[in-house]
């Protein structure tokens, strides 16, 4: 895979975390090169970075003053790799997109698959914003659609496109339009579901309702009365645990996702659970758990990748106990059992349709 980044005279070793088998990717794309190309005209020593989830921006910018507003826990690791990696120092701000960012003078976004996930980055950084704060956001032309440029114009009055080079293109944003603070702040949805209502950030899985295979899962989710330690992996918003504390609440529940608006989510919609923003089920124990649940990730922003699904899958089998269970839900074409049967000693298929299957495995 190529790693090796030539900017300003200076060569950079970039690596891909998780790693990947596909010699086909990078840690980095056009995109990112053409935000770094644009900025030779620009003299702002204070930057803020949206969605720079190699690090590739970390690393070249080094010598500015980067605040790297982070979204997965897997991001942070890929940051802080590749700046040990070139020997720079990894004693750098993290700012979660829901923490005060301070003033924004210029920030880079890598514009993100979730259009609603560009939105609240938009949202923030006006409510950081100057009369000068300019953003420059960087997409591959394959991956753009004309929603986004509405979204920018929701903020912005001037919202300039360039030019593109090498499959990559530019929005320019400049002039913060004075937008109501309500809209600002209003980076919720809220779910109708049974008699409740949940509540979930912009970006998070599904959107403004819940993922009919998790539907699929839970009208055939029957949480025994033993079962009390659970985990629940890929968690989302949480609706998953939801139910398990609906059905069993003195279970003791841990909630783990990669995305740290999903497990800030989940926190307003259950409470008394462990929360942990992990992408390789770290903060429990092995042979912790009776049950582990999951609808889990099959997609990362817009790479289809299993590795990652396969690796959560061998963490499961260490994290449940012996006589525990591990039940999921799956999209039927993707073929998992293939794979489970090799971990499990015992997969069984307990319902399917036809988009969806429900396996419950045991060790
Ligand atoms: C299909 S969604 C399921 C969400 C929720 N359980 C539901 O049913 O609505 C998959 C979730 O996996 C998360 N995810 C992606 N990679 C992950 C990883 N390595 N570890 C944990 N969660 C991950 C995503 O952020 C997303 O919230």
């Amino acid at each position: 895979m190529e790693n090796k980044l030539l900017h300003n005279s200076n060569e950079f070793i970039l690596n891909r975390y998780p790693e990947t088998n596909d010699n086909t990717l990078r840690a980095w794309s056009n995109a990112e090169l053409l935000v770094l190309n644009y900025l030779k005209n620009l003299e702002h020593q204070n930057v803020h970075v949206f969605n720079d989830r190699f690090g590739v921006w970390n690393c070249t910018l080094h010598h500015k003053n980067v605040r790297t507003i982070w979204t997965y826990a897997s991001q942070k690791k890929a940051v802080l790799n590749n700046l040990s990696s070139n020997n720079l120092s990894t004693n750098i701000i993290f700012n979660s997109p829901l923490e005060d960012i301070g003033e924004v003078q210029l920030a880079l976004i890598k514009i993100p698959k979730s259009l609603e996930l560009f939105e609240l980055f938009l949202k923030q950084i006006s409510k950081y914003s100057v009369e000068n704060t300019q953003v420059v956001c960087g997409f591959m032309t394959k991956y753009f659609s004309k929603s986004y440029l509405t979204i920018a114009e929701k903020y912005f009055e001037n919202v300039e496109q360039s030019k593109a080079w090498k499959k990559a293109r530019l929005l320019v944003l400049r002039s913060p339009k004075k937008v109501l603070k309500i809209e600002i702040e209003n980076i919720i949805n809220t779910i109708n579901w049974k008699e409740n209502r949940l509540k979930q950030y912009l970006g998070v899985f599904s959107s403004d309702k819940i993922d009919i295979g998790t539907q699929f899962l839970l009208s055939h989710l029957k949480v025994k009365k033993h079962e009390l330690t659970v985990l629940d992996v890929a968690s989302g918003n949480g609706i998953i645990s939801y139910e398990v504390l609906q059905q069993l609440s003195n279970a003791k529940v841990t909630l783990v996702d990669d995305f740290n608006l999903a497990i800030e989510s989940s926190k307003l919609n259950i409470e008394n659970a462990r929360f942990i923003c992990t992408d390789t089920i770290e903060g429990v124990t092995e042979n912790e758990f009776d049950l582990i649940l999951s609808n889990p990730p099959f997609h990362f922003e817009h790479e289809n990748n299993i590795d990652i699904t396969l690796y959560l899958f061998r963490r499961i089998k260490k994290c449940l106990k012996v006589e525990g269970r591990f039940l999921m839900v799956a999209n039927a074409h993707l073929n998992y059992k293939t794979h489970l049967v090799k971990l499990f000693s015992s997969v069984q298929i307990i319902a399917k349709n036809t988009k969806f299957i429900i396996y419950e495995c045991k060790c």
